[in-house]
């Protein structure tokens, strides 16, 4: 097997094993000493995230089941009648599907442009924020796109409360963990989103860094816990594996890949089999991006998958049909929305084993092409 979709789940990480039956498995909120137990194994996560992030105390976590929750809490929480949500093509289904509840609710959206370069449009943008700078709204920052691996700088979002205060911004920082050199310098936003089956860690667990002065309405309701923004029960074998699954990433080293990528996507070009997307100048290491001329991502999908080589299309983790590619019609490149494909890998991969992998790829798209 050839796993090349580490933007839709990674492997677990290997410090998991066995961590299960070491946890106290009572209720972190029972008053016993078992459960007492337990919960300090959730402050421990806390702290360690804490540092982990260089937060020095300016956020607070909130846990949940993962990104798309998270979303979810953060963009309908904080919004209310009469607010604005801005949003960009590229964004998660977890946050674009939110739109039309949004809408019945009195909020208003507003799209912000995308090129093909995908970078923040800054002078265009903020413009846009000038027109509406009296109202309370809302942006989603997607940090790194998963289908891409397009990242953008947050330093933009300092300039941005600078200058326009009512402007609350989350960050989802879902596919950042491990996979740029600087995703542990969180900055200027208001909240930032994560996932934990994205770096090793279980699945249904996530979590947000938000600041404490935040003000979020709670979409659930239930038993206090996490101050009634997130009621339930905590998940602590879950918390916990957060804390495991980055330990691990610290003892690894990232390697040069995008150079391997390079060569691979100008071999494709001149074999007219892509089209020229061109390279970003800042995106993950570990993500390649291939827009095909004439073959469609399902079949070379399902050729790679013949073949035990995995890898992926549209947004990282939908509902597992195939899904083309959203923000290709805001590029004006709808035309090639079904034949995109994600190959996203290990970003600590030893880089011979990538030449390999990719030689098997280029192979097998030449000879369905
Ligand atoms: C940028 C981004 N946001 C949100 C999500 C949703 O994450 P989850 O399915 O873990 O809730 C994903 C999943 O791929 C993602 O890539």
């Amino acid at each position: 097997m050839i796993y090349c979709d580490f933007n839709s789940s990674t492997p677990l990480s290997e410090n998991l094993r066995g961590f299960f039956f070491e946890l106290p498995f009572a209720n972190p909120s029972s008053q016993n000493r078992l459960g007492k137990a337990a919960l300090k194994h959730i402050h421990q996560v806390e702290d360690y995230l804490d540092t982990h992030f260089k937060l020095n105390k300016r956020y607070i976590s909130l846990f949940h089941s993962g990104a798309t929750e998270g979303c979810n809490i953060f963009v309908k929480g904080c919004l209310n009648k009469g607010d604005i949500f801005y949003y960009f093509d590229l964004d998660h289904a977890a946050v674009l599907k939110q739109i039309p509840t949004l809408e019945q609710a009195g909020i208003e959206c507003i799209k912000l442009p995308l090129d093909k370069s995908l970078s923040f449009k800054k002078d265009e943008i903020f413009k846009v924020f000038e027109t509406h700078k009296d109202k309370k709204s809302l942006l989603n920052f997607t940090w790194l796109h998963n289908e891409t691996g397009r990242c953008w700088s947050l330093e933009v979002i300092g300039e941005i409360k600078k200058i326009f205060p009512n402007i609350l911004v989350h960050v989802d920082a879902t596919q950042t963990v491990g996979k740029i050199q600087n995703y542990k310098e969180i900055d200027h936003a208001d909240i930032f989103t994560y996932s934990g089956h994205k770096f090793g860690a279980l699945k249904g667990i996530g979590w947000s860094f938000f600041k404490s002065d935040l003000l979020a309405k709670s979409l659930t309701h239930g038993g206090g816990q996490q101050k009634s923004l997130r009621p339930g029960t905590l998940n602590t074998q879950g918390i916990v594996s957060l804390k495991y699954a980055l330990e691990e990433l610290d003892t690894k080293s990232a390697k040069d890949l995008k150079s391997i990528f390079k060569v691979f996507r100008s071999h494709l070009l001149e074999q007219d089999l892509i089209i020229d997307f061109g390279e970003f100048q800042n995106c993950s290491q570990n993500t390649c991006f291939l827009v095909f001329k004439n073959l469609q991502t399902q079949l070379v999908l399902s050729a790679l998958d013949i073949e035990g080589i995995y890898a992926g299309a549209g947004a990282a983790c939908s509902s597992g049909v195939f899904q083309e590619s959203h923000f290709m019609s805001s590029i004006g490149l709808a035309k090639y929305a079904k034949n995109t494909l994600r190959i996203s890998v290990d970003p600590y991969s030893a880089p011979q084993d990538l030449e390999l992998t990719l030689a098997k790829i280029t192979e097998i798209i030449k000879r369905i092409s």
